[in-house]
């Protein structure tokens, strides 16, 4: 449970905020004065600061300076009023996550709220590497093979020097974990850490989200606003999907990049800033270069150092070890034991092709964990699970068919006549079954299932192809 420190001298605000912020399950404490919110902050570091500009004794603004002395990765909130925003706007500038305007609506606070917990679990949650399933705490890069080893050394090699950094792999490979292993490794460890997810903010949002801006840049712009690399300054900023950021944003992340400054819309000032660009995609970037949406500067730029994160189907070794780890995880999350997991379960994971990698891998076992009723997860939990899933979710790409068409033309040419269509079918329907077969170690219930077909249909095609079996078929 994460706990919110409220700082403000007004009795009955932090009474309806306690109340508020407890409904949403937020462990909350307070403090009357900036004095007794700074010790309690030296005392014990709660995961956020909501502080008031406006106090008795020691005003809102050096409280904060105070506390981002003592701990610069602590998420504080200023809550503001106007007269005040100034300095708020200043507090921004030095690393306060966000302020936000009394009065304010209550859903706005809350979403500040969640984005600044997750913000600092980020910074401070210690993303472990390669470690055994049983002593993994939430955050672990698990796996043992060889293309996991060579990312935790590039990981080791990269950290601490303050190259920018471009982190390439599938959806689900653990692009974002990477990133953070990085960051808390390296010698900004305890300055902040901004995550900036470049899909989804709307373009326009998105560049005065990163740069700020002027009062009076656009309509509505009523105050100056200081954007995150500012914010970030001597910290380090993960661009994440960074292969789907507009055109005219990458010259401006460019030219951060070479000259370490920026500018904010509608300001004329060079504002130098000292921030470690780490990148992120999951996109085809030589794609977007020959399609101009990805500008060619940038991205060599980029590539100077990259950490290409390999999908799960080339590791498969791993599946295990991260079966075993997600097990022991979500098992004490729900509060019981790890039931543990059976060899031909883990078969049937290691055979799928798993497009959503570690993620999708995650899934399936916290939903297996559903159907076992504490006993091991079986090949059949397993299969239930897959098959729950929408079909788009599986359909395997173009490129997976190159065998088949390789093999439909071959037997076009070798064959040909009368029976080559069926001679075809069958061939290909035998090749499935078999397939299913291993997959479920030969049970022929679940290899039904699997294929979608009914039991007694599954046994009359076993006969009508005349199948040998490489396992033992068994019967439920
Ligand atoms: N090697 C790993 N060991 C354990 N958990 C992992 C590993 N890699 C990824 N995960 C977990 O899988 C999930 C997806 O990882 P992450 O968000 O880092 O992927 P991503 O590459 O950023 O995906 P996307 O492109 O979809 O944003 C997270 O819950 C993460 O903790
Ligand atoms: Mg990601």
């Amino acid at each position: 449970m994460s706990t919110i420190l409220i700082i403000d001298d007004d009795d009955q605000l932090r009474k309806s905020f306690e109340k508020l912020l407890a409904e949403e399950g937020y462990n909350v404490i307070t403090a009357s004065s900036g004095e007794a919110g700074l010790k309690m902050v030296s005392y014990d570091p709660p995961d956020l600061v909501i502080l008031d500009m406006r106090l008795p004794g020691m005003n809102g603004f050096d409280t904060f300076k105070a506390i981002h002395q003592i701990e610069p990765r602590l998420p504080v909130i200023i809550m503001t009023a106007y007269g005040t925003t100034e300095t708020a706007i200043d507090a921004t500038k030095m690393g306060a996550f966000d302020y936000i305007l009394k009065p304010f609506e209550v859903p706005d606070m809350l979403l500040v709220i969640k984005e600044g917990i997750r913000a600092g679990r980020f910074m401070r949650s210690p993303v472990d590497m390669d470690v055994s399933p049983d002593h993994a705490l939430r955050d672990a890069i698990v796996g043992k093979s060889k293309p996991m080893q060579d990312v935790y050394k590039a990981i080791g090699r990269v950290a601490a020097t303050d190259a920018t950094i471009l982190i390439r792999g599938e959806s689900g490979t653990g692009k974002e974990l990477v990133a953070r292993a990085i960051y808390q490794h390296s010698n900004r460890a305890d300055m902040p850490f901004l995550v900036i997810n470049c899909v989804a903010i709307p373009e326009n949002l998105l560049e005065s989200e990163l740069f700020g801006y002027e009062k009076g840049a656009f309509t509505g712009a009523s105050h100056r606003r200081v954007g995150k690399i500012e914010q970030a300054n001597r910290g380090t900023i993960l661009l994440d999907e960074i292969g789907d950021m507009h055109f005219n944003i990458q010259a401006k992340i460019l030219r951060l990049l070479q000259e370490k400054s920026i500018e904010r819309l509608g300001g004329r000032e060079t504002i130098p800033v000292d921030v470690r660009i780490i990148a992120a995609t999951n996109r085809d970037l030589e794609e977007a270069l020959a399609n101009g949406r990805f500008r060619e500067d940038l991205y060599y730029r980029l590539k100077v150092v990259t950490i290409t994160l390999p999908p799960l189907r080339d590791r498969i070794e791993d599946i295990p070890i991260l079966a075993d780890y997600f097990l022991v995880l979500f098992a004490r999350d729900g509060g019981s034991k790890n039931p543990g997991i059976t060899k031909e379960a883990n078969a049937i994971l290691s055979s799928y092709s798993w497009p959503g990698n570690i993620r999708e891998l995650a899934n399936t076992l916290q939903k297996a964990l559903i159907f076992n009723r504490g006993a091991p997860i079986s090949s059949e939990d397993v299969i239930n699970t897959l098959s729950e899933k929408p079909a788009e979710d599986k359909r395997p790409g173009e490129k997976d068919d190159r065998t088949l068409r390789e093999w439909a033309r071959q037997n076009l040419t070798i064959l040909s006549g009368e029976h080559l269509f069926d001679t075809c079918m069958d061939r290909f329907a035998a090749i499935l079954i078999v397939e299913a077969l291993n997959m479920t170690a030969g049970n022929r219930s679940q290899a039904a299932k699997l294929l979608g077909l009914s039991r007694p249909t599954l046994h009359a095609k076993i006969d009508k192809y005349h199948l040998k079996l490489k396992t033992s078929v068994t019967e439920e």
